[in-house]
């Protein structure tokens, strides 16, 4: 079912309504446990926003414990009930990868993407096994691919440099290595370029020229156990027909493979789902991605005459995209006469940097007051020293003023894994909210954090002498 939002112009919209346990997490802007405190403050996962800024400092990422929850079992269950052989979903943690986030979800009985050592160090840290670990990349390092196959985890392979490696690294492995190979399928969708990855001109996978060479050069690798393919052609992705058609020309590489004696089990059809940042967005709900997909591999097969694979899928955002949100305190204003005012904010594009690389639109919503009329058309601005760092062009808000909780919904996919400390800004805490309940899961950064990696060489350490240097 939708999870519809209120539009009223005239005071908060975009909590979600009706029922919220069939509502899909992706289809709501706001985290499912949002409510309006009798103070009229916002609420998530029972806790008071206003609250948790003043216990945890500002800005805070606050993600929502039962929004994540709901988006895996939502994932698991569809593909239980839709497709008609095994399956797993995998979690696609660049789009939030840390400890707590990798435990939530293996609790649910997910696995893991991981696409560096350090996601994969976190993922191991946080207590998944290697065999629920699938490890992409397009230019793994030898030290990132020999801690894979130390733990076991599978590795999706992308290209032949990372083959011909992991040829090399395989006569000191104590048994076969277990990989997929990533392939590109030359589908296209709508989605902005720098995020689109199955067109033929895409850095990932390897060609579809040379799908045979590639099937028969690992069918000979005695130490190479390929168990499966794997492709993805993109993310925030709204149509249904790509990832149709896509599971259609899988299952025929499949068939290919197994023509090669590979012995290949898994069918690795990627993520892409997209969420919902504004109200105008209207993404086909989980289970609604689930049934299509899942349906298309197994008609496929059954055209084909081949035997059910196992069904992977491996989403992010619509995972963890909408169970975050942003909270910063407002602090001055510009207002420019006649063109626009500037409301700046304690963050911008050090948390969130998708609105200056790939002009994202969210909302926001001021958490303090959250049913005073919206009669205000302002410019979100980050308080970097950057033109480009705006967090909103154009937000609709009560009057705000200094001091004021303001939250941006919808942060939890590629805000806290893209964060950076452009212009030392530390990097903001975030706190895990459940049932009234609040942990915090990353420590806000402190400024001796920012210097922890600096290294002062001697002649450098006396400010005197390199003063006296320069008289
Ligand atoms: N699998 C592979 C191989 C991927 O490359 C990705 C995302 C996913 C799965 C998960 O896709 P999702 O379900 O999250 O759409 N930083 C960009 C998004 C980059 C996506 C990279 N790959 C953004 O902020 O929009």
């Amino acid at each position: 079912m939708v999870s519809t939002v209120e539009r009223s112009q005239t005071s908060c919209r975009y909590l979600p309504t009706g029922d919220r346990a069939a509502s899909s997490p992706n289809q709501s802007v706001l985290p499912l446990t949002a409510t309006v405190s009798a103070a009229d403050h916002l609420m998530i996962g029972g806790c008071d926003v206003v609250d948790l800024v003043n216990r945890f400092g500002s800005p805070l990422y606050i993600l929502d414990e039962a929004t994540l929850r709901t988006a895996c079992r939502q994932y698991r269950d569809a593909m239980r009930q839709h497709y008609p052989g095994e399956s797993l979903a995998i979690y696609a943690s660049k789009a939030w990868n840390c400890l707590a986030v990798c435990a939530i979800v293996a609790s649910e009985g997910l696995g893991i993407d991981v696409v560096s050592g350090g996601e994969l160090h976190t993922a191991l840290q946080a207590g998944l096994t290697g065999d629920r670990i699938y490890f992409h990349g397009n230019n793994k390092s030898v030290e990132e691919l020999s801690r894979a196959i130390e733990a076991d985890c599978r590795i999706v392979v992308d290209n032949w440099h990372e083959l011909r490696t992991l040829v090399m690294l395989q006569s000191n492995a104590a048994k076969p290595i277990t990989i997929l190979l990533r392939l590109t399928p030359g589908i296209e969708c709508h989605t902005h370029e720098y995020i689109r990855t199955g067109h033929l001109d895409s850095k990932f996978g390897f060609d579809p020229d040379q799908i045979e060479t590639v099937f028969q050069y690992v069918s000979k690798q005695e130490g190479l156990l390929c168990i499966g393919l794997h492709a993805h052609i993109g993310s925030q992705i709204f149509e249904l027909q790509p990832h149709e058609d896509l599971a259609g020309v899988m299952v025929q590489w499949l068939q290919k493979a197994a023509q090669y004696g590979l012995p290949v089990s898994e069918l690795d059809i990627g993520g892409g789902l997209g969420i919902c940042y504004t109200e105008s967005d209207d993404p086909p709900s989980i289970d609604a991605w689930v049934k299509v997909v899942s349906t298309a591999v197994a008609k496929a097969c059954e055209a084909q005459g081949i035997a059910l694979p196992r069904l992977i899928c491996e989403p992010g955002r619509s995972l963890i995209g909408s169970a975050c949100v942003t909270a910063y305190t407002v602090g001055g204003q510009k207002i420019v006469p006649d063109i626009r005012t500037y409301v700046a904010v304690d963050g911008g594009m050090s948390d969130n940097p998708r609105p200056i690389t790939y002009q994202s639109v969210y909302r926001a919503l001021a958490a303090n007051q959250m049913s005073i009329p919206l009669t205000e058309s302002v410019t979100i601005a980050g308080k970097h020293c950057e033109s480009g760092d705006v967090v909103i062009q154009e937000a609709v808000l009560p009057p705000l003023t200094a001091g004021d909780i303001l939250v941006i919904a919808a942060t939890g996919a590629y805000n806290y894994s893209m964060a950076s400390n452009y212009n030392r800004v530390p990097r903001p805490a975030a706190v895990l909210v459940n049932d009234g309940d609040a942990h915090l899961i990353i420590q806000r950064e402190t400024l001796q954090d920012l210097i922890r990696q600096d290294c002062l060489p001697a002649h450098l350490t006396s400010l005197d002498a390199a003063h006296d240097g320069l008289a």
